[in-house]
């Protein structure tokens, strides 16, 4: 048995605006997605999550995962069973597509005794949620892949938030697609107004990179509150989701903001360790799910 493991992802400061190229600030969280590779006397590819086993060919992502490997490998991929279990809450704007993308593709890539580099694992990742999605921007294929926390899109590694994180699900979601696209209508109908706006994203972004230099984790969280205003300007926010950042704010967070395309899916705060306790049970009093999560610095993890 082969088992690949690949975490999941928030954004600290730059989600939408890095679709134009401004920059970005990502960090691969400690909630992982495992895939077990297990060989079978049945010809093709299933996946078993939970009791239901089923064919590849009904799961879009997986599907073009082993087709890309296959494409890469040069050879047929048959005769396996993938076995997935996750604690990344699935469409919440976490990465949850791009991890469990990543750990298939790594453990197919051992399991069929194929060398295909990180960095080529990554790419990879990226062009089945570019099929899969239509586009996709390479943020969270990177980040599971690496772990680590990143400044997009150049791509270089930085310090990570060596402080409590929280991130609070509203339990609805939001299309990526849909919200992405409203952005961009907003930006065509009035572009000098949300150029500015992206341009303020990109100025959180540079200034956070300064502050996780130096560790300075309540002015961090100062400035996500910031971006997550101009997310609200930009129309992506929700009342589920302006209630958690309330929330989290009033129970001593350093800051709050969507993570991910907003539209529901999640919020990430910044929080001292001794308010983490009170911010996670003031998430769960609003019925919404909570997560105490840590910075990963390991990506894709393959084991034989
Ligand atoms: C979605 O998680 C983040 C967006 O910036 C889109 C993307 O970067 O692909 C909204």
């Amino acid at each position: 048995m082969i088992q690949a493991t690949a975490p999941g992802k928030v954004y600290l400061f730059g989600e939408h605006a890095v679709v134009y190229g401004r920059p970005a600030i990502a960090c691969a969280i400690d909630l992982r997605t495992r895939v077990r590779l297990f060989s079978s006397k049945r010809e093709g590819v299933h996946v078993g999550r939970g009791r239901a086993v089923e064919s590849v060919h009904r799961l879009p992502y997986l599907n073009e995962a082993v087709r890309l490997v296959e494409e890469v490998g040069g050879q047929p991929i048959s005769n396996v069973k993938l076995k997935i279990t996750t604690s990344i809450p699935t469409g919440a704007g976490l990465g949850s597509s791009a991890a469990v993308v990543v750990a298939t593709i790594g453990a197919l890539a051992y399991g069929f005794g194929l060398d295909i580099p990180r960095e080529k694992i990554a790419k990879m990742g990226h062009e089945v949620e570019r099929r899969v999605q239509g586009s996709a921007s390479p943020t969270d294929t990177h980040l599971s892949t690496f772990g680590g926390t990143y400044i997009m899109p150049e791509r270089r590694r930085l310090n990570p938030p060596m402080c409590s994180m929280v991130v609070g699900d509203t339990r609805k979601s939001g299309s990526t697609r849909a919200l992405v696209g409203m952005v961009r209508e907003l930006k065509e109908r009035y572009p000098a107004v949300v150029d500015g706006i992206m341009d303020s994203i990109a100025a959180l972004s540079l200034e956070g990179r300064a502050l996780l230099e130096k560790g300075e984790f309540s002015e961090l969280g100062r400035l996500m509150s910031i971006n997550h205003s101009l997310l609200g300007a930009l129309g992506v926010s929700t009342p589920e989701l302006e209630r958690l950042v309330h929330t989290v704010m009033g129970a001593g967070a350093y800051g709050a903001k969507i993570t991910g395309a907003g539209g529901g899916g999640c919020i990430v705060c910044l929080v001292d360790e001794k308010d983490s306790v009170e911010v996670v049970d003031a998430i769960r009093r609003t019925k919404a799910r909570a997560y105490p999560v840590h910075p990963a610095e390991d990506g894709l993890r393959v084991e034989g």
